[in-house]
């Protein structure tokens, strides 16, 4: 068999896809639904928060804490957390774990704008956890509080 430059060519051709396929392919996460979940204390002394894999924070009347992400391939992101009502003597009063984000909560409260920022508001009141998708007008009670003990 003799060398022939037509398949040489086509091999060329090939393996030059491959590497500009692989350069140019943009991370699947550019194509998924944007989010910005926002989380405020309005008015419990001190709200301890963990949620999943995020830092701590600690929220004073006024604080928020913010973080935004795009949705993966499989809708399974999800955010989970813990909250704990402190008093200003740092004694701890109530608590509460709820699921501020997965797919359902997506689907139901923040929207699924595959190209605009869905935003989703959480805010933390001595009644209990009040969910927005507008940051005002539209609150709903969603969760509340556990007495510790
Ligand atoms: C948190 O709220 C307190 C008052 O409640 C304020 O003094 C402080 O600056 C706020 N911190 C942030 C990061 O907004």
């Amino acid at each position: 068999m003799s060398f022939s430059p037509k398949l040489s060519f086509s091999v060329f051709l090939l393996f030059h896809l491959c590497i500009v396929m692989k350069a140019t392919t943009p991370p699947s996460s550019k194509w998924l639904e944007p989010y910005r979940v926002t989380i405020t204390n309005q008015d419990v002394p001190v709200v301890l928060l963990r949620c999943d894999d995020l830092d701590a924070s600690l929220l004073k009347p006024g604080n928020s804490t913010s973080w935004k992400f795009r949705k993966n391939f499989w809708d399974s992101n999800k955010y989970g957390c813990r909250f704990y009502w402190v008093d200003d003597n740092f004694v701890l009063q109530k608590q509460a774990e709820f699921t501020v984000f997965d797919d359902e909560v997506a689907n139901k409260l923040c929207g699924t704008d595959g190209y605009n920022m869905n935003r989703c508001y959480w805010y933390i009141t001595r009644d209990g956890f009040y969910y927005s998708k507008n940051d005002g007008s539209d609150w709903n009670l969603l969760h509340g509080w556990n007495n510790i003990g």
